[in-house]
């Protein structure tokens, strides 16, 4: 780039005004699209095919084709943590960077598994609709039971950033015991929490309540399906807060309908968005949420300039704070 004044950034989305403010501030040509609705993939395509960067959302498809279509993009930042709409495999073997923010919303999203594994243990959800349909009658001793959380075992699938501040918040409100299954080890965590590495099966054995916090891949597609319900406790509760495409929803369903175990916790469901008649919305011990895991305003502002910095920083230094492919910065 000759001069920052030929840097053409696309905004897929109107997200906060920092990170569009820094990208000016630094005399970059951004157009934000996508103000009242995401943009469709054409939209999408055509706009970009027309930019330098892409500051972009998990809504947006970036696949081999649109990759292939653009590979004169720069740079690609995601205003996002996880990137499973993302081809970085592609995107790496066109050269073309691929950033993401992460930490910023760890504990916001953490906030929202730890309320959801409340809400669940004493079904919040359900007996606010009961109100709301008229229905709350006299105190029945015998009846609207919860859970308590007290001294339970927490099983984390994913013990990364997000996994450990759900750890956190369970250990220290609740004195959980705290076990994982992850690819690597955690050892900071290990020795922070006395969190004991299991196996996938022990896991699904062991857990009183079994947090998912692990990307989207090929590996954990599903992964949290009939065969995977059925070795959990009858007592145990269930919550998602990375990727619907993790469970296999019919078998959840089936799961919570058939009393295999005790319920669940979304903020992430599949497809997205649900539909208003899923059973999992009438569910005594179901609570669903629409993906706003990262949805705080302190989240949200930094997620926007994080995604900002990381297109600033690839443009003035050549490297990047947060590049899911750094193979490709060293490349440049
Ligand atoms: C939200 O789901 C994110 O990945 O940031």
């Amino acid at each position: 780039m000759s001069s920052n004044q030929s840097v053409k950034v696309l905004v897929t989305r109107d997200i906060p005004q920092i990170g569009v403010d820094l990208l000016r501030k630094e005399g970059y040509d951004v157009t934000v699209m996508g103000y009242d609705k995401p943009l469709t993939a054409d939209e999408l395509l055509q706009a970009a095919k027309k930019a330098d960067a892409l500051l972009c959302l998990g809504s947006n498809k970036i696949d081999e084709v649109f990759l292939h279509e653009c590979k004169h993009l720069q740079v690609i930042s995601q205003f996002a943590v996880g990137y499973d709409n993302i081809n970085v495999p592609v995107a790496t073997k066109l050269g073309i960077p691929v950033g993401n923010t992460p930490e910023v919303l760890s504990d916001a999203t953490a906030d929202i598994a730890f309320g959801l594994m409340i809400a669940v243990s004493r079904k919040f959800f359900y007996l606010h609709n009961t109100i709301s349909k008229g229905e709350w009658g006299f105190f029945q001793p015998k009846k609207n039971l919860g859970i308590e959380l007290k001294n339970k075992t927490l099983g984390v699938f994913g013990l990364g950033r997000i996994g450990t501040e759900m750890a956190r918040r369970c250990k220290g409100a609740y004195h959980m015991t705290v076990i994982y299954h992850s690819r690597n080890r955690n050892v900071q965590a290990e020795k922070e929490l006395n969190a004991k590495w299991v196996s996938f099966d022990e896991l699904l054995q062991q857990s009183d309540v079994l947090s998912v916090h692990s990307v989207l891949s090929e590996e954990t597609k599903g992964i949290f399906n009939k065969a995977a319900f059925g070795k959990m406790k009858p007592s145990a509760i269930f919550i998602n807060t990375s990727r619907g495409g993790v469970h296999n929803e019919a078998d959840l369903i089936d799961a919570l309908t058939t009393k295999t175990i005790w319920g669940a916790g979304l903020d992430v469901t599949n497809p997205e968005p649900m539909q208003k008649d899923n059973p999992l919305l009438f569910m005594e011990n179901a609570a669903v949420l629409p993906h706003i895991g990262s949805g705080t305003v302190e989240a949200r502002n930094a997620m926007s300039q994080l995604a900002a910095e990381n297109i600033i920083a690839f443009y003035k230094t050549g490297t990047m704070k947060n590049c899911l492919n750094p193979e490709v910065l060293l490349r440049k």
